[in-house]
């Protein structure tokens, strides 16, 4: 298939356009590369030993996106492009429902306009909101505590009504739970700007030498050791999701489907810190600290559904997810180049 991949320079978005590739699609990523940068193209063509088109494209530009569909042909879009950060939302909500929502809008009118019928949608474990039950199941209540996870939330709503609106739309809504991780490689990884918000990036930059130590944020959660509790999957197992999921939409009867993308296994912060100092072969300095607001105390998937479904399963341990996210930062200490 020929697929719009929108944040195809992204963590999560050059990671499944690998995978596409090797599945045999071609991909055309869309991205206005604003918490992401060029040089991650030449190392995906480098991977995948394939020419990959790109644009760089404001996406809530409803003009712009119409002319990049008319020229496109596309069979499908993977759309991962968004804003994520959780503590930047509650300080500019305002632009995070503009640009969330706004992406959203016009991907799916010119997807109307132009007959394009298949899309996978990046959804997040968020929108479970703080009082779910685990593990969390797709027929659970939705809600948020943040904007960035209402615009998840109400992401969700827009497609489900697009789905009720036109039967023959096939969308997938993928729950991803905690990414980490990266390419085994080495040469593509998360790379997030400024301070890291996410646990993951944050043990890379103190074992590589970038941070000091990690506020542990609670010990006083109901968890065996004190500390909440995650599930936490590999980057390349939930890349691979997203090929099951493309691959499912062939044959799915109903207009939208919901799959979690987890494990089922949580990990606490402290097994996460001793699991990253063992593959790191650096100490982890750690604090405590306070509760972060917002958080909760465990989430994790009950990851059946996908499994039934899509075939998937989410197989690399926490070790694999340690050993190569310190394999892509201790030979990019500084994330990827500016060119
Ligand atoms: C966070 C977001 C979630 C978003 C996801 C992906 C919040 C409240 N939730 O999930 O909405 O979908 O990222 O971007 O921000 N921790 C520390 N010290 C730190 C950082 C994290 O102890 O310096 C702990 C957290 O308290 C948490 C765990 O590590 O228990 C994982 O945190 P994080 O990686 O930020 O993921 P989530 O909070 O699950």
């Amino acid at each position: 298939m020929r697929i719009l991949v929108t944040g195809g320079s992204g963590y999560i978005g050059s990671h499944t356009t690998l995978q596409l590739i090797a599945a045999g699609h071609e991909v055309v990523i869309a991205d206005n590369f604003s918490r992401s940068k060029l040089s991650v193209l030449g190392r995906l063509e480098s991977l995948s030993g394939a020419s990959i088109k790109h644009h760089v494209i404001d996406l809530t530009d409803q003009e712009a996106t119409d002319r990049l569909f008319a020229q496109g042909a596309f069979e499908a879009v993977i759309h991962f492009a968004g804003l994520k950060a959780v503590g930047e939302s509650v300080a500019m909500p305002l632009e995070y429902y503009s640009n969330n929502l706004g992406l959203t809008l016009s991907v799916l009118t010119a997807m109307r306009t132009h007959g394009v019928k298949k899309l996978v949608f990046s959804s997040s474990a968020t929108v479970y909101g703080e009082h779910a039950q685990v593990p969390m199941q797709e027929p659970f209540p939705t809600s948020a505590n943040n904007p960035y996870g209402w615009t998840k939330v109400m992401q969700e709503q827009m497609l489900r009504d697009v789905g009720v609106a036109d039967p023959s739309m096939r969308i997938a809504l993928l729950r991803y739970f905690n990414p980490v991780g990266a390419h085994k490689s080495g040469m593509i990884g998360e790379d997030p700007q400024g301070v890291p918000n996410n646990l993951m990036p944050l043990l890379a930059q103190i074992a590589v030498g970038r941070r000091e130590f990690l506020s542990v944020y609670g010990k006083d959660y109901p968890t065996p050791d004190g500390t909440a509790r995650r599930d936490y999957l590999h980057v390349e197992d939930l890349a691979a999701g997203h090929v099951a999921a493309l691959n499912r939409l062939g044959e799915t009867q109903e207009p939208v489907s919901t799959w979690n993308l987890g494990t089922g296994t949580p990990t606490s912060v402290l097994e996460m810190v001793s699991a990253f100092a063992a593959a790191s072969g650096r100490e982890i300095p750690t604090v405590d600290a306070p509760r972060r607001p917002g958080d909760i105390a465990d989430s994790f998937a009950d990851p059946a559904k996908a499994q039934a479904e899509l075939g998937w399963v989410a197989a690399r341990t926490i070790d694999d997810m340690c050993a190569d996210t310190w394999r892509w930062q201790s030979q990019n200490p500084d994330g990827f180049p500016e060119a």
